[in-house]
């Protein structure tokens, strides 16, 4: 199993992270990013969804639990990114979104913070990335 840490010195370079990452994804992909609230999930998804090549803002689904970015470029295989957040909902309530019909098939991506919230239907091949809070600028960000 191969294990991973980083420790990063501010959001630029939490972001820079999620862009790395991003560069490894080809689809089919679920990324489970835990760790406490402000730990950095949202910033470090924030630039794998610019390395996925999403213009524009993006912001934190915690209103609306789920938020899909389309990408048109016909000739790849990636159509979507589902991005969750899993903070005040259940298993049931992401169940009920949809999650069988596009988690973990060949043409999407999904990020989901606060997955541990949902571990159940979570597959065991999911990459799972634990953030932690060091100091005011410092997080230590966990590949498992
Ligand atoms: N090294 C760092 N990495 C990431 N964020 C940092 C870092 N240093 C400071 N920050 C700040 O910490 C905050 C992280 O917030 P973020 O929304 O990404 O956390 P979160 O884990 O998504 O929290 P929540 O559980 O509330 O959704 C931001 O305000 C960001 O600017
Ligand atoms: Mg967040």
């Amino acid at each position: 199993m191969i294990s991973m840490e980083f420790v990063t010195h501010s959001s630029y370079e939490t972001k820079k992270l999620g862009k790395l990452l991003a560069e490894e994804l080809r689809g089919s992909e679920i990324i489970c990013l835990t760790g406490d609230l402000g730990a950095g999930k949202t910033t470090f998804t924030q630039g794998l969804l610019r390395g996925l090549g999403i213009k524009g803002a993006v912001t934190s689904p915690t209103f609306n639990i789920i938020k899909v970015y389309n990408l048109k470029a016909k000739s790849y295989k990636l159509k979507a990114v589902f991005h969750i957040d899993a903070y005040r909902v259940r298993a049931k309530d992401v169940l009920d979104l949809g999650w069988k019909d596009f988690a973990g098939k060949p043409d999407s991506i999904v990020i989901v913070e606060w997955a541990e919230r949902i571990k159940k239907i979570i597959p065991t091949n999911a990459v799972w990335i634990k953030f932690e809070w060091l100091d005011e600028k410092k997080r230590k960000i966990s590949l498992k």
